[in-house]
């Protein structure tokens, strides 16, 4: 299952419009019905605006399916094969819609594996 979400995340990350940072990064999600998304950075000249890969792989799946998603899993790739992790905004959202997701995405030792709450304890929820 790793394996398949690494991969939709390194060929989707060809897709990045990241001529601002020249990172391109590339996301696939895993919902608990089975089904895989995935989302690429979108940069713009107006540099605030700019949307993670995995906020990209998120919007997606809610776009297509509707709000009741749950995320299982979620991974991360970039073209420099540097460590990163979600930013604090995507952990964010990734919480929301996977308060139990497992994130796997390359650390600053190489491959890493984290559950959603080590990366965001306290995640905000409403209700
Ligand atoms: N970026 C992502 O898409 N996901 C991450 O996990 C880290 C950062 C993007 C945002 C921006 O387009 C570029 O990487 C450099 O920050």
């Amino acid at each position: 299952m790793r394996k398949k979400l690494e991969q939709a995340a390194v060929k989707v990350m060809k897709n990045a419009h990241a001529p601002y940072s020249n990172f391109h990064v590339g996301a696939a999600i895993l919902l608990t019905n089975g089904k895989m998304f995935s989302g690429c950075n979108v940069e713009n000249a107006s540099y605030g605006m700019t949307n993670c890969a995995e906020r990209t792989a998120i919007f997606s799946a809610v776009a297509q399916l509707g709000p009741k998603i749950e995320i299982q899993a979620v991974a991360v790739a970039n073209d420099h094969g540097v460590a990163c992790s979600p930013c604090g905004a995507c952990r964010q959202v990734i919480y929301e819609f996977g308060p139990d997701a497992t994130i796997f995405f390359q650390g600053a030792a190489g491959p890493k594996q984290a559950h959603i709450t080590e990366l965001l304890p306290e995640g905000f929820r409403l209700q």
